[in-house]
């Protein structure tokens, strides 16, 4: 698939089939997220798959009671490993590198996964203590994103975005 068309007509999914994600896929989604750029080439994600229910419905709980997290067959939480980046970069490398390859890892699993014909949401809204002792994350990795991911049981429409014209500045702002 074209990236910019894949880019345009990727959509949140909160509604998932009772369908499988085979394995190969998952792992062709976290081959895509590994190639984001980072900081210094340090690549401070960590990834953690998750298929059990009973983990599922506690992420649920963790992330507010937003339900549609457990109905997709793997869930992958996305964590900051800010001790890797902070031996490169210091604070700056905890503080904001380190967000920012996190994000860029995120983007590529949401458009790999659009384009293999897979449904996510990005779930930022969530209590990362509780969510760290769900999943036993340790002190120096940050859990950023929970990423469900299924076959889409819905076709959401777009939801409109800025005009250019208002977020575009020439020259100076
Ligand atoms: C940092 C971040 C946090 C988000 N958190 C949530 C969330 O907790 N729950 C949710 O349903 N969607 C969440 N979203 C998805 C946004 O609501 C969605 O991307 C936005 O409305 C645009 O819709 P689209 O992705 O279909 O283009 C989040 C997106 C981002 C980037």
């Amino acid at each position: 698939m074209d990236v910019l068309e894949a880019i345009k007509s990727r959509r949140s999914i909160r509604a998932f089939k009772n369908q499988d994600v085979p394995a190969e896929i998952v792992e062709e989604l976290i081959d895509a997220a590994r190639w984001a750029p980072s900081a210094g080439n340090i690549q401070p994600w960590e990834f953690i798959i998750v298929q059990k229910p009973k983990i599922k419905r506690k992420l649920v709980e963790a992330a507010l009671g937003q339900t549609f997290i457990e109905e997709a067959p793997v869930v992958i939480v996305v964590c900051a490993n800010e001790e890797r980046s902070s031996q490169g970069y210091g604070v700056r490398g905890e503080t904001l590198y380190c967000i920012q390859d996190i994000a860029a890892a995120i983007q590529n699993i949401h458009l790999t996964a659009y384009s293999l014909g897979l449904g996510t949401c990005w779930v930022g809204a969530f209590g990362e203590e509780e969510t760290r002792e769900i999943l036993k994350i340790p002190r120096g990795i940050r859990p950023v994103a929970i990423i469900p991911v299924g076959y889409p049981a819905e076709a959401p429409t777009a939801r409109s975005r800025r005009p250019i014209s208002q977020i575009v500045h020439y020259e100076t702002f």
